[in-house]
């Protein structure tokens, strides 16, 4: 990441963090945004491919890109189903870095060899790996594995950042150690997020036969691991918090004492525009369209939970409920 980006990052965060401590009008500073339902592959805990496939076209693509940037959101990320299967994804990114944005992207990677000019712009690739090539093909399906190593290597290679997320199911509770050795071999970081159930984007149930106890060990597990150096992108708050999880199989909950930061500090726009706090969220609040409305002025300020452990919420989270601690570990992770 460039330096003026780290610092505009830096800054929009500070202003997010103020509006949300004072209650103040919300101010994200982060935004994800899906460019698509679409997908080619259909893995087991999602549901991005059973929805609406209709996308945006690029000029309502950039029309919402230039409102995020009004409204002073500097990190943007794109994400789907598989956005690499938009044709214009190449553009997108383009344009993301135009206005200004720090820009990541979430890919299954599968569709790299044939379009990897399409990421030649982009500031940091998050990809799925739950495991080794039989654990990651459980869980995503008998191709979606094809490519993926390659692909991160030449990433790596073209000095693009790379972190791998795992999604934590029956699958690949026991894949962390054959993860953790290869990314130390590769060079990229790992990303673990529990399998989050009950909300439109995602499908399935965590299986009762594991056990909350055996989960709970895993990210204590994990804990361990990070303080010896190994490369988990994950938060120390994040893995403390997961350590400490009742039961997985409520991804969330409403807690009268506990402000959620979505919607104040980042935001999740579907593919046709509708915005919502989180992702999460969707299916359970109103959405505000970003065609026509201005996310600051037209949102409730609500939200229907506000304890959660979906993954990269809840490190969004712990940004603002920990500010001091969540904000120097996130400094030093990404630059
Ligand atoms: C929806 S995908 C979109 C990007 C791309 N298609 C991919 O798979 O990497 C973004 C991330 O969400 C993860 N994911 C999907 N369903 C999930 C669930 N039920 N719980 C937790 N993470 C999930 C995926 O594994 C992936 O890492
Ligand atoms: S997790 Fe990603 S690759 Fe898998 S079905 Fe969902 S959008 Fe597609």
């Amino acid at each position: 990441m460039r330096l003026a980006e780290a610092a505009a990052v830096g800054r929009a965060y500070g202003a997010s963090l103020l509006s949300f401590l004072v209650d103040g009008t919300p101010r994200p500073f982060s935004a994800t945004f899906a460019l698509t339902n679409r997908c080619n592959l259909r893995c087991e805990y999602c549901n991005y491919p059973y929805l609406n496939p209709k996308d945006l076209d690029f000029e309502q693509v950039d029309v919402i890109l230039r409102r995020l940037q009004a409204m002073g959101v500097r990190r943007l990320g794109l994400a789907g189903g598989e956005p690499m299967l938009r044709k214009d994804f190449g553009h997108i990114i383009e344009r993301g870095k135009e206005l200004g944005f720090f820009v990541a992207v979430n890919t299954n990677l599968t569709l790299y060899e044939r379009f990897s000019e399409r990421l030649k712009s982009v500031d940091l690739v998050y990809t799925s790996l739950d495991g080794d090539a039989d654990a990651h093909r459980a869980a995503r399906g008998s191709k979606a594995y094809d490519g993926v190593l390659e692909a991160i290597v030449d990433l790596l290679q073209a000095r693009i950042p790379v972190i791998a997320i795992c999604v934590v199911t029956e699958h690949s509770v026991d894949q962390a150690e054959h993860l953790l050795q290869q990314a130390e071999r590769m060079g990229f970081r790992v990303h673990f997020q529990p399998q989050c159930t009950d909300t439109t984007i995602v499908r399935g149930h965590v299986p009762d036969t594991v056990s909350n106890e055996r989960w709970r060990a895993f990210w204590r597990g994990l804990l361990e691991q990070k303080k010896k150096g190994r490369p988990i992108l994950s938060s120390t708050s994040y893995l403390r918090f997961l350590a400490e999880w009742g039961d997985f199989a409520v991804s969330a909950i409403y807690d009268a004492t506990q402000k959620c930061a979505a919607g104040r500090g980042f935001l999740y726009i579907d593919p046709h525009g509708d915005a919502y706090a989180c992702p999460y969220v969707k299916g359970k609040a109103e959405p505000i369209n970003l065609l026509t409305n201005d996310w600051r002025e037209a949102w409730n300020r609500q939200t229907p939970c506000t304890r959660c452990m979906v993954g990269p919420m809840l490190e969004f989270n712990l940004l603002f409920q920990r500010p001091m601690a969540s904000a120097l570990e996130a400094a030093r992770s990404y630059w």
